[in-house]
């Protein structure tokens, strides 16, 4: 027992250590707030086809053989009941496809983590809050390969497009296992598999491209319905130049090389036309119209400038608060500063090949656009405060708080999750503020309003 136990610490103590090491933290900036300029997008792709591809394409290239996964569909089914339309033979968050090597095949799509249940329905374009990445995925991914190797003998189409993916799966299950609920891994997702590809032709490299950072970042899913007003996309701004690259970075989990990549970016051109299309959702619930209106000539005094305006005269300015002035948690934005992931992509097929695209951090966080946002708790890039009343009331954030995860559970006084603070987080299902990267610091900009006015604000943000 002794023996587990300081071996436990030793662990304890270098997994403490490791994101101080990893992550140099605090860059001075000599700029507190700055516009980041449109890059012109190709807008002429075709919206529905634009779906279709997303719920039925090919781009992910390669996945488990569909005849393996078949076995298991009704038990997911059962778990997500939800269908998106169009839907008709796999869960929602699932692509049936012939691999590139023509295998039937399946796998994991954008809406695994860009769908969830706002009321009964579910809504296309906003983030799964419940992300879940506690479990290692080497497990399951090694069950599932003895499974496959048994069935498919060397040679086969299905074993060899397995084979591809399985690489890749194994090359993220380290680098994706966070240690609470209601945060996504996405950009060490990327940073995994990228690692395991040649930057100019995109295939497998065993060897490593750049060293990773030894710390498992995550953050919240921003929704997409706002990407048609964005200049650059991410919390931190870093993407940069054409968004049909940037929206098919998930390929890197799957496609065999840059011909098929190539492929793939042609039909995003459509992906991004039907992102185009999508629109916040509306308030369900009554909204007071008359307080909501003094809520507006408030937040135009103290929010406008750096979130913009709505209604008739719609301007978003497309700003980049450095990480010093906004001061909340830094870790994220760090991450982005350190990172080797970018000199990778920057040299890369996504930024080399026309029509290019980069990625860059300078240090900050986006004031993002606002619309649909009483839809999209919690807030903060790391999704550390569950209510718009505790965002603009800094005092009242909670430091532990749980909520049934799975449910939709709206508190329509505070407009965001129904919460219970405790005391500490070790629960299974408690948002941990303490652990780096997911502190509730910063954005003090409501502080400053009475609690009459921060009402009235509350208000008008349900209107948007
Ligand atoms: C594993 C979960 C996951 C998958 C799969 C995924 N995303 Fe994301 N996506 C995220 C997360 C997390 C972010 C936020 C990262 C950030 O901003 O730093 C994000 C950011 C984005 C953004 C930027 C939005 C903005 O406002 O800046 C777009 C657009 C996007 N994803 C589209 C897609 C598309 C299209 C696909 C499928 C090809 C996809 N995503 C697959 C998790 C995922
Ligand atoms: C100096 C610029 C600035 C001002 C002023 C400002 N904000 Fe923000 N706001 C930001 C930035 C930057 C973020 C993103 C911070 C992060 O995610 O770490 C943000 C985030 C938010 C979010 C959360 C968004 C999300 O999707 O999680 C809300 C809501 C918000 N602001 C509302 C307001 C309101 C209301 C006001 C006025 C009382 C205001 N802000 C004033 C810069 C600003």
């Amino acid at each position: 027992m002794k023996k587990y136990l300081i071996f436990g610490l030793i662990l304890g103590f270098v997994a403490c250590n490791s994101y101080k090491d990893a992550l140099q933290t605090a860059y001075p900036t000599a700029w507190k707030v700055k516009r980041l300029p449109a890059t012109s997008q190709n807008l002429a792709g075709n919206p529905e086809a634009g779906l279709d591809y997303l719920l039925h394409g090919d781009y992910i290239g390669s996945g488990i053989p569909y005849a393996v996964f078949k076995g298991g569909e009704q038990r997911i089914k059962k778990k997500f009941p939800y269908e998106l339309e169009g839907k008709t033979d796999a869960p929602y968050f699932i692509n049936v496809f012939e691999a590139y090597n023509g295998a039937k095949v399946v796998s994991g799509n954008c809406f695994t983590c860009h769908a969830a249940p706002i009321g009964d329905e579910l809504l296309a374009g906003v983030g799964r809050y419940a992300s879940d990445y506690r479990a290692n995925l080497a497990m399951p991914n090694a069950i599932v390969k003895t499974f496959v190797r048994k069935r498919y003998d060397k040679g086969t189409k299905e074993r060899e497009a397995f084979e591809l993916i399985s690489k890749y799966t194994d090359a993220i299950s380290p680098m994706v296992e966070l240690p609470q609920i209601g945060i996504n891994p996405a950009t060490r997702l990327a940073e995994a598999c990228m690692q395991h590809r040649d930057p100019v032709d995109l295939t497998y490299r065993a060897e490593l491209q750049y060293p990773a950072i030894d710390y498992n970042i995550a953050s919240d899913v921003p929704p997409l319905w706002n990407v048609k007003k964005k200049n650059t996309l991410y919390y931190t701004g870093i993407g940069r130049g054409d968004f049909s690259k940037l929206l098919m970075q998930a390929v890197v989990l799957g496609i065999p090389d840059s011909t098929y990549a190539r492929k793939v970016q042609e039909r995003f051109v459509d992906v991004l036309a039907w992102l185009h299309t999508l629109e916040a959702p509306k308030y369900p619930y009554e909204i007071d119209q008359d307080l909501a209106a003094k809520g507006e000539v408030l937040f135009e005094e103290h929010c406008s400038k750096c979130h913009g305006t709505y209604g008739e005269e719609e301007i978003y300015p497309n700003k980049l608060v450095s990480v010093n002035l906004v001061k909340t948690d830094p870790l994220y934005a760090d991450y982005a500063m350190d990172t080797k992931l970018h000199d990778w992509y920057n040299k890369s097929w996504f930024a080399t090949t026309y029509p290019a695209s980069s990625l860059i951090a300078e240090y900050g966080y986006i004031a993002p656009p606002l619309d649909g946002i009483w839809a999209t708790a919690p807030y903060l890039h790391n999704a550390s405060v569950p209510t718009l009343d505790d965002l603009l009331n800094s005092e009242n954030r909670p430091t532990y708080w749980k909520r049934d995860w799975e449910k939709y559970d709206f508190d329509e006084a505070k407009v965001g999750w129904k919460y219970e603070a405790k005391n500490s987080g070790t629960g299974k299902y408690t948002f941990d503020t303490t652990i780096p990267g997911y502190g509730n610091q910063g954005h003090y900009f409501g502080d400053k309003l009475k609690t009459a006015e921060r009402k009235a604000v509350i208000e008008y943000l349900k209107t948007l």
